[in-house]
């Protein structure tokens, strides 16, 4: 990273990386030909991309893949190859694997859903559970509820699960079983997760019902889906992925003099936890321009201001589960304490990622208290240089790349956080590195 004193201009980030898995996904089960605008070309969709294909899907892209065209078979078109089961490569994504789980978990073939090392570790009894109670037969290859997943697709029944957590990914696997189940499928979650997937179905056509958000209750959420024939078409648009212009709020607001405006951003109320604790953290930025196409989204525009500690816990946890790592870079940085609870997810990501932090914010002097379910944060104490690991996780890499850029203002320009898989970023933003030099004035 060269020399620089601020974050100043304008960045359109990376479309949303759950929006573009789900218009994959909702494309190759409509009848019809649906287009994707502003698709992201990172290895986690293209995972995702690569396993329809797979099971007889045309889709086509231009040369950066940012405009992507889906011609849909139905929800009863996919197709195995010969050779069952059919073998689905799902690389870093855990939501390739879990919502694809739920589809596959209805159709009329096996398949055998496997990963990287780090996607092989994670657990899938959250999803095996439900759908096995649907009526598909789901293995642990290893019997140790990871993947390789072994699926069997049978016939579903509706079924109302109470979801010991609050995951996007498990509500998702279950409700696109749910289109093919007799009847109606329920999930009820502790608190609401990311929406997207209720979203995309209502637009796709199929019979949705769910609790308002909009209500100012943060107790438990309901979705509900009924068996379904058909899913039209339709055209997507995929704004910019508030996660990852995470980083760049963060780093804007804590280094002096900057001011930078994030074109087009994903702030759906599901997601955009970080936009409050931000807040309430003393970050001065604005949402305009907000319009809505299936998802809302706005400019947002993050002018430096100082940062004090804060509280993250309960119902919040889920609504900024993503950007934990970069929050605590923010922590870092900031006046005083911050604590994170009720977060025990954040060990169950690509990395444990509560590990992860607490290990790299020691390694470069940070004072971190890891606890079961979260990290406490003393901010503004002096630091210094180290070697990151990331885990090849790339919420990790990214997160501590933004501590070397505020760090460097702070300690100087010998400050450095050589990462040992800077590459990882490409998981879900494979540009980051050159948008980050070139926004650095
Ligand atoms: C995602 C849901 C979240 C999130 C992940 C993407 C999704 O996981 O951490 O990066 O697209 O549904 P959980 O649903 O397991 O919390």
């Amino acid at each position: 990273m060269t020399s620089f004193t601020s974050l100043r201009g304008e960045l359109q980030v990376p479309a949303d990386k759950s929006i573009s898995h789900r218009a994959l996904i909702f494309g190759s089960l409509a009848t019809g030909t649906t287009r994707i605008r502003h698709f992201l070309n990172s290895d986690d969709c293209l995972s995702t991309m690569a396993i329809f294909r797979r099971l007889g899907i045309a889709i086509q892209t231009d040369q950066d893949h940012s405009e992507v065209t889906v011609t849909g078979q139905g929800l009863y078109g996919l197709q195995s190859s010969s050779e069952e089961p059919v073998s689905l490569y799902c690389g870093n994504s855990g939501t390739t694997m879990r919502l694809l789980s739920g589809v596959l978990a209805a159709q009329p073939f096996s398949s055998y859903l496997y990963g990287d090392d780090s996607l092989n570790k994670r657990p899938m009894k959250r999803v095996m559970l439900p759908l096995s109670m649907m009526g598909a037969s789901l293995c642990s290859e290893q019997d140790n509820d990871c993947a390789p997943l072994l699926i069997q697709g049978a016939p579903l029944k509706g079924i109302r699960y109470l979801s010991p957590v609050s995951s996007a990914q498990v509500k998702s696997a279950v409700l696109l079983a749910g289109l093919y189940a007799e009847g109606e499928t329920k999930v009820i979650e502790p608190s609401v997760s990311r929406d997207h997937t209720e979203r995309f179905l209502k637009a796709f056509g199929a019979e949705v019902n769910v609790k308002d958000i909009s209500e100012d209750d943060r107790g438990s959420y309901f979705a509900s889906v009924m068996h379904c024939e058909s899913l039209s078409a339709q055209e997507v648009f995929v704004p910019g992925d508030l996660s990852s212009a995470a980083y760049f709020l963060v780093a804007a607001s804590l280094i002096k003099g900057s001011s930078l405006t994030l074109r087009q951003v994903g702030i759906n109320p599901t997601r955009s936890g970080i936009l409050t604790v931000l807040g309430e953290m003393g970050a001065e930025f604005t949402v305009e321009n907000v319009s809505l196409f299936l998802e809302p989204y706005a400019d947002l525009t993050v002018t430096e201001a100082p940062l004090k500690g804060t509280v993250m816990e309960g119902s919040m946890i889920p609504l900024l589960i993503d950007e934990l790592p970069i929050l605590c870079i923010a922590a870092l940085f900031a006046d005083g304490k911050t604590i994170i609870r009720d977060a025990s997810e954040l060990r169950v990501k690509e990395s444990d990622r509560l590990h992860a932090l607490c290990e790299n914010l020691t390694a470069i002097g940070a004072e971190v208290t890891e606890t079961p379910d979260g990290l406490t944060i003393q901010g503004n104490k002096p630091l210094h240089s180290a070697k990151i690991k990331t885990y090849g996780d790339h919420r990790i890499a990214m997160s501590f790349a933004i501590a070397e850029v505020i760090g460097k203002t702070r300690f100087g320009n010998d400050f450095s956080l050589p990462l040992d898989d800077p590459d990882c970023v490409k998981i879900s933003y494979p540009e980051f590195f050159q948008d980050l030099e070139k926004l650095c004035r």
